[in-house]
């Protein structure tokens, strides 16, 4: 393959006559719009072709499109409507290049073709119509419908810009992050425009984060398209036109990245590489926590936290919503409530309890208020086109609010948080920043943004607001807490927000359809690059019932972040709230969190380092199954442990879907083959969950906070298998930033077993020894009765099998293999 790297060649294109096809239509936005003919204007014939070492550009003699090799796999492409890109500028994706090993750029009678080793994108000479083909196969993934599109913007500049894909036979869809309803999202139509909406619906659209990314899944493959446009967006599936599939958005530049598979785990790690991973969190934020808004005063919070440790419920982590403070002024403390907080703080840690804070984006206008004043004297909040102050009313009443695309303004609110630090706040909770206001719902379209020296009006700015919010809260909290890892939650957000922060899902309903609809959410956020994400567990308004609530905690204890949360109408809501038997079960789940925190923190540093999600839908393990296309009701965490929520109200069974090859259900170790449906019992003390055979589940012992205990054992739970699986464990300091200097730990576990022998090898990689010494094997499903074990070839006497026909043994962690024979 010829590389064209670092060639710059014009060709010569036979000229076509260039046509300007001319459609009025209709605009339904606008109305003083529709009172004149808008015209939307196509791409013609290409006529002209340059190329810049990875950068193509194409022209039909006036609008010019770009087309970029990002890397193998993904390739970009801009439009520039009359030939001039706006600025390359994305708070979404750092860096576009990546690494790319060939490339090349081929004419054929109809086609220009950039190809990379994996796929080529097709632009039609007579059209400019743009293809994505999978090299290998042949099969067009994606491919425009018609040419690329726009419409010029007469009352704000700029062009309303649209691309129109052919929606492929049984073509399915996923992603878009913060979506309501069904998992799959071919026959509907969505808008990005975030926005606080309390107490949302199934299918209510939009909500509180833009993340305008998709999977399509047609043929058994899969390939995503990343619409990098903060400006209001839409996406429509076929709902149109069942032969569509388009975006579109107000403003912006039309701009997407192609990302290939061919599965949709390819796709999203691809998405990942472009827009990056979540940082490790601190360990106790895998724990449980519990909230309410809100828990005052200090006796309250007191009492819940001590709450805990009297029942013996493990909790992480307890919040103070908005009331901690005075008259809401963000960065203050209601002494009457809270007469010395860092006491307080100091005391509720000397529980293991860590504390959490709400900050709003809404500054009190008040001169007597240091943060006010100091906004006001820098002039780092928002103002109009006039030059008026963006002004509007929320829970303090009236305010204005800081312009977080400003860095200079990150900076400053990065640094207000020293005083929350210096009083050991352990983590932050940034909401109302879609940027919510009271009767109007946000802010003003005219509203002007510095957007990072790229300045724009708040219908640029508005999407990436919350995401700016939230960089320089998690910014601010690194510089100030040093080498510890801040903990963050975002309401709001845009693609790329993982970097900064998690996210909740914003205020759901106690009903058993929300329910439902929060596991689906946390899948879709999963699969659209935002990991670390939770519902409010019991239900933001309403009342649970304990049934409710407890089915809840346990679909929380496999959500990436598990917190209790209510609004202040409702009846309270701890673990213990609904009494017996609801408290002992609640007490079971939150446990077994505890137990799994080594697998789940090991499934996060995955994400982080390796890009895979941490929940991932059955779409994402059996793409090539179109059953699967449908199923939402169940995932796993990483790819080990199956979950199958009880989403339904009285049942104690349900249906399951097992991925092929052999799992164990959990509870009674029963064996069961993949690849069809099973009923599984499930009382409301249990929920189905399975752990795929030839797993090793590490655990450890069950702690009443992360870090409670010295660690002088883990257990690792060893599924038998007739074949062979690798399994990781991942330790480190668990609050440091020491992993990025390799001070870690990264155990691969290889288990390879037949009729008559299990063998597990383990190998090491990094710099962190963890404390303890010995592991503690529980191996189950072992076919054969024991004969011996043998640790690095050493005869072990010392092991049991128990009544449930468990193996129990011992070894030293630094073994290389250990053989199970029978
Ligand atoms: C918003 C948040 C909710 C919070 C409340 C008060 O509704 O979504 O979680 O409790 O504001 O701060």
């Amino acid at each position: 393959m010829e590389d064209l790297n670092e060639q710059s060649k014009e060709l010569n294109v036979n000229a076509i006559s260039q046509q300007v096809e001319e459609e009025p239509i209709q605009h339904l936005n606008n109305p003083v719009a529709n009172l004149k003919p808008i015209v939307k204007k196509y791409l013609t014939a290409v006529r002209q072709v340059v190329t810049d070492g990875n950068k193509f550009y194409f022209s039909d003699g006036d609008a010019r499109v770009e087309i970029r090799v990002v890397s193998d796999e993904i390739i970009r492409v801009r439009l520039a409507p009359h030939g001039v890109f706006l600025e390359d500028f994305s708070y979404a994706v750092p860096k576009v290049d990546q690494k790319v090993t060939l490339f090349k750029l081929e004419e054929s009678e109809s086609f220009y073709h950039i190809s990379t080793n994996t796929v080529s994108c097709n632009v039609r000479k007579s059209d400019f119509q743009i293809s994505f083909t999978e090299i290998q196969s042949q099969v067009v993934m994606n491919e425009d419908q018609s040419p690329m599109h726009w419409e010029e913007n007469v009352d704000f500049g700029g062009y309303y810009v649209y691309a129109t894909k052919t929606c492929m036979q049984e073509e399915n869809f996923f992603g878009l992050g913060d979506k309501s309803g069904n998992m799959n999202l071919r026959g509907r139509h969505f808008q990005n425009w975030n926005t606080d909406a309390y107490s949302f619906g199934w299918d209510q659209d939009p909500l509180y984060r833009t993340i305008p990314f998709y999977i399509g899944v047609h043929q058994s493959l899969a390939y995503g398209i990343f619409f990098d446009n903060t400006f209001r967006s839409y996406f429509d599936f076929g709902r149109e036109d069942a032969s569509k599939t388009s975006f579109w958005a107000d403003g912006g530049e039309l701009q997407y990245y192609y990302i290939h598979g061919p599965h949709v785990m390819d796709v999203v790690k691809r998405y990942q590489s472009l827009t990056g991973t979540h940082p490790m969190p601190p360990q106790w934020a895998l724990g449980y926590h519990q909230c309410r808004w809100s828990y005052y005063p200090e006796k309250k919070v007191k009492e819940i936290a001590e709450g805990f440790r009297s029942r013996n419920i493990p909790c992480d982590a307890i919040y103070l919503d908005i009331d901690y403070m005075e008259g809401y002024r963000c960065f203050t403390w209601n002494k009457k409530h809270f007469p010395d907080p860092k006491r307080m703080i100091k005391e509720l840690g000397s529980i293991g309890m860590k504390t959490v804070v709400m900050i709003d984006p809404g500054i009190k206008v008040d001169d007597n208020y240091w943060v006010f004043k100091e906004g006001k004297e820098n002039n780092y909040f928002c103002r109009r086109s006039d030059d008026y102050f963006m002004e509007g009313h929320v829970w303090p009443g009236r305010c204005q609010f800081p312009d977080f695309t400003n860095p200079k303004v990150r900076e400053w609110w990065g640094g207000l948080y020293k005083e929350l630090v210096d009083m050991g706040v352990a983590g932050v909770w940034n909401d109302m920043n879609e940027p919510a206001v009271f009767g109007s719902g946000t802010f003003p379209n005219d509203v002007r943004h510095h957007y990072d020296g790229h300045r724009g009006s708040h219908r640029k700015a508005h999407n990436i607001y919350g995401m700016q919010m939230v960089r320089s809260t998690y910014d601010g909290l690194k510089k100030l807490m040093r080498n510890r890892r801040p903990f963050t939650i975002t309401r709001a957000g845009y693609s790329g927000m993982q970097r900064y922060g998690s996210v909740w899902t914003g205020d759901n309903i106690a009903s058993w359809e929300h329910l439902i609809l929060g596991s689906i959410q946390c899948q879709r956020m999963s699969i659209s690059g935002v990991p670390f994400c939770g519902t409010d567990i019991g239900g933001f308004s309403g009342e649970p019932d304990g049934e409710l609530f407890t089915r809840w905690i346990q679909l929380g204890t496999f959500s990436p972040f598990m917190r209790a949360h209510s609004a202040g109408d409702t009846i309270e809501r701890e673990p213990w709230s609904f009494g017996e038997p609801f408290e002992s079960i609640n007490r079971k789940f939150i446990e077994l969190r505890y137990k799994l925190l080594p697998y789940m923190y090991s499934v996060f540093w995955e994400h982080h380092r390796y890009g895979f999600p941490i929940l991932r839908p059955m779409i994402m393990l059996e793409q090539e199954q179109i059953s699967n296309h449908y199923r939402q009701d169940e995932f796993t965490f990483g790819d080990k442990i199956l979950i199958c929520p009880v989403l339904e109200q009285g049942a104690v069974s349900r249906r399951v879907y097992l991925p092929k090859g052999a799992w164990y259900n959990y509870w009674s170790q029963e064996v069961l083959q993949g690849g069809s449906e099973h009923q599984i019992s499930a009382p409301l003390d249990e929920m189905p969950i399975f752990v795929r055979a030839g797993s090793i589940i590490p655990e450890y012992p069950v702690m009443q906070y992360v870090g409670e205990k010295k660690i002088d054992e883990v257990i690792l739970n060893v599924y038998y298998t007739d074949g062979e699986v690798n399994s990781f464990l991942y330790e480190d300091h668990g609050d440091t930033f020491a992993y990025e200097q390799d001070i870690y730990s990264e155990k691969k576990f290889n288990v390879k077993g037949d009729a008559s022998t299990l063998i597990i090898a383990q190998s090491v990689e990094g710099l962190y020894t963890p404390n303890y010494e010995t592991y503690s094997y529980n191996v189950v499903g072992l076919p054969f009765q024991v004969q011996s074990i043998t640790i690095d070839d050493q005869e072990v006497s010392d092991f049991s099998m128990n009544e449930n026909k468990e193996l129990r043994f011992k070894s030293d962690k630094k073994f290389s293999e250990v053989r199970i024979t029978g």
